[in-house]
């Protein structure tokens, strides 16, 4: 966890906190040095994805499905059940896509079971075809699209599991039968949009400016918790089919939305990506979400006033240097501010619907 110090005097009572003394960073407008690489963006953009799916597949659907006999089915709605780790995919990366920040992504296969997963273009079909044959690295190239040109990087999406093989196989829409554990069942394909005036060069030249990277972070992030929220808690509690806690562990139950995003963020953080993401508020019910540092704090101050745009800036650790951006988080259902204001541990009891409770810090890493 990146505990940072930004835009400060230097005295500061949290310096002594620290492991390295950050020191600022002028502000630099050449994108050349300060940009992220499309290929680092589009590792990002995948590990929240993947991650965000982890949490889901092992802590929601593996975790409910042994200790509650909490099935995970294709007709969830009616069924009253869990929806499956592809559709809970879709649902989120549907929201995330029509919120139009540019960046899109998909999860597509070439044996799909449902025929609308299947690869929409010849390039598409060729990058599924190459990750099936060489899943270690992602296949990356620049495509262009009614004028706009894309990087566009293709992920495998392996049959970690004997239940992926088995229902696949048993599917009866399911054009291929054999699949066998540690196969490749298809790709997460992401596209970051370069614009209209790109003249291909080398992709990887192309940086993306960090505030943007962020963005895309953030809203994979949004769209996770609100479709887990939605899909999950929320119907199935107001079914009384299952409750939620904070202590969904030991009451074998539903995590709460902000324990899915930390739960990620931890996730996120073991894959050494440098790339981290916290759930922080001014009035904590969890002391551990408070404010770390002034750059946390001010960031949060001016997000509470602030509330269209995040609040962002550089850092540079030892010889690291990182992007910060805090997004508000705001009260969005009535359910935040009921829980959060009889809360015995929230020291604020009069939230109001649309406040701000508090913030999303997303840490990349930049060059
Ligand atoms: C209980 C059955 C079931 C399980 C378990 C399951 N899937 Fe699926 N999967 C489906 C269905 C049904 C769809 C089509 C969803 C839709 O309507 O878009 C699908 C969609 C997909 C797709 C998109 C292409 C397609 O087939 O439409 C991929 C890729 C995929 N699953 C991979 C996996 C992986 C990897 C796992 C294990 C982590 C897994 N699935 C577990 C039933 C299952
Ligand atoms: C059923 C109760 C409940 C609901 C509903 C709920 N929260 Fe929370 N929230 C909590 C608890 C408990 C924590 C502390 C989790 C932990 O231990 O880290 C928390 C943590 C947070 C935090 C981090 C700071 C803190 O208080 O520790 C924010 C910000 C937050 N919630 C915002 C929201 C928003 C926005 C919503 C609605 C979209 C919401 N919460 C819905 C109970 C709830």
């Amino acid at each position: 966890m990146y505990r940072l110090i930004f835009k400060m005097p230097l005295v500061c009572a949290f310096t002594s906190l620290l492991l390295f003394h950050p020191s600022l960073v002028q502000s630099d407008h050449s994108e050349n040095r300060n940009g992220i690489s499309a290929r680092s963006a589009a590792d990002l953009v995948h590990g929240v994805i993947e991650a965000g799916r982890t949490t889901y597949s092992q802590a929601i659907v593996d975790r409910l499905g042994k200790s509650h006999s909490l099935k995970t089915t294709e007709n969830w709605k009616q069924e009253n059940t869990l929806p499956l780790p592809a559709q809970f995919l879709m649902m989120s990366s549907r929201m995330s896509n029509q919120r139009g920040i540019g960046m899109r992504y998909r999860l597509m296969s070439l044996w799909p079971i449902n025929p609308q997963n299947a690869p929409p273009s010849q390039t598409e079909q060729r990058g599924l075809n190459q990750v099936a044959q060489q899943p270690g690295e992602p296949f990356t190239w620049v495509v262009q699209k009614n004028g706009l040109w894309f990087y566009e990087a293709i992920y495998p999406d392996k049959a970690v599991a004997e239940s992926c093989v088995f229902c696949h196989n048993h599917h009866p829409k399911s054009p291929k039968t054999d699949f066998k554990v540690g196969d490749v069942m298809g790709g997460i394909v992401i596209d970051l949009p370069l614009g209209r005036r790109f003249n291909k060069k080398p992709s990887d030249q192309f940086l993306f400016p960090p505030e943007v990277v962020a963005d895309y972070v953030h809203s994979i992030l949004e769209s996770n918790r609100a479709v887990y929220a939605k899909h999950v808690v929320d119907r199935l509690e107001s079914r009384g089919v299952m409750s939620s806690s904070e202590n969904w562990e030991q009451d074998q139950s539903l995590m709460l939305p902000a324990q899915f995003l930390m739960n990620t963020s931890r996730l996120i953080r073991r894959k050494g990506l440098g790339l981290d993401f916290q759930l922080i508020s001014l009035w904590p019910i969890n002391m551990k979400n408070s404010p770390g540092n002034e750059f946390e704090q001010v960031g949060l101050e001016t997000v509470d006033y602030h509330p269209i745009r995040p609040y962002s800036g550089r850092v540079k650790i030892g010889r690291k240097q990182f992007f910060q951006s805090i997004y508000p988080d705001l009260a969005v259902a009535p359910a935040c501010i009921e829980c959060h204001n009889a809360h015995p541990k929230s020291p604020k009891r009069d939230f109001k619907l649309l406040d701000v409770m508090g913030g999303i810090v997303v840490t990349l890493p930049v060059r």
